[in-house]
């Protein structure tokens, strides 16, 4: 099977379908979420902090980036791979947006790019798709601005914020963008902008009005016991099973258990051992 594409995205949209979509920083992750059915993997900026354990996404580079894009792009067969354009790799001017998108697309294989902001990110937008870029938005929370925004906090709940929010969805489809994603948005807003957008939106914090959700890989699989925000629900927790097997692991090998005769080698192969290498 192909990856999917923008045109399968779309079509998901039209025929009421929704839209799963989760992050992956590797090759491992990345071929357990294809073969679940994810249709959209995002290589996200939160790498920053998931994989490198920073306290926000700011530090993380393009060559990061591309790093993880192409480490994930082997293990996919039908997701569509989504790549994030980092902090200050494309605020600095259309030119510069285009040609960070060309690097990642050139050097990872993903199909399309993401980056934050609505009208702001409009020029931006435009010169990426224009070059041939499919272009996810993002908007509501952030990340990117979260020393702009004060913190990580629920965005577009008064009125004119409300109003702001829907103009720059509406900015970011204007001017190319295939799909946005709303983060931490209030989910009545966040279904009036499904309503008005023709392409999809992926909530996160936003609801069950999008027309797909994403979540980050680690949060989902219950990895990161000590961050738990309203929006996430973790469908595993296998946080507690992986500490026990290391401490199972560190028990056997003091004891001596580990290796045992079945995982060592000697200089006379037996037979059987023989037929397996
Ligand atoms: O970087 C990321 O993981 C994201 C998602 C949370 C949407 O942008």
């Amino acid at each position: 099977m192909a990856r999917k594409t923008v045109l399968d995205l779309l079509k998901m949209k039209a025929g009421s379908q929704k839209i799963a979509m989760v992050t992956a920083y590797d090759y491992t992750m990345a071929r357990i979420a294809d073969a679940a059915g994810v249709d959209m993997v995002l290589v996200g900026d939160s790498v920053g902090m998931v994989i490198q354990g920073q306290p926000d996404t700011l530090a993380v580079t393009l060559d990061d980036m591309v790093y993880h894009g192409r480490c994930v792009a082997r293990g996919l067969q039908n997701a569509h791979l989504v790549v994030d354009l980092p902090f200050m790799t494309y605020q600095v001017s259309p030119a510069q947006a285009l040609e960070s998108s060309g690097r990642l697309v050139k050097e990872t294989g993903c199909q399309s790019v993401k980056l934050e902001g609505g009208e702001r990110s409009a020029p931006a937008i435009e010169a990426i798709t224009r070059a041939g870029i499919p272009v996810v938005g993002h908007v509501g929370l952030t990340p990117q601005s979260v020393h702009a925004l004060g913190g990580w906090r629920v965005q577009g709940r008064s009125e004119a914020d409300a109003a702001q929010l829907i103009r720059d969805a509406e900015a970011v489809q204007a001017a190319g963008a295939f799909c946005v994603v709303l983060e931490m948005v209030p989910a009545e807003l966040a279904a009036e902008v499904t309503a008005r957008l023709e392409v999809p939106t992926i909530g996160i914090g936003a609801g069950v009005g999008c027309d797909g959700q994403v979540l980050v890989c680690n949060d989902l699989l219950g990895l990161n016991s000590d961050f738990a925000p309203r929006f996430v629900r973790r469908f595993a927790e296998l946080e507690a099973p992986a500490k026990s097997a290391f401490e199972a692991y560190v028990a056997a090998v003091r004891d001596g258990s580990f290796p045992a005769e079945e995982h060592s080698f000697h200089r006379t192969r037996s037979a059987k051992v023989a037929r397996l290498y």
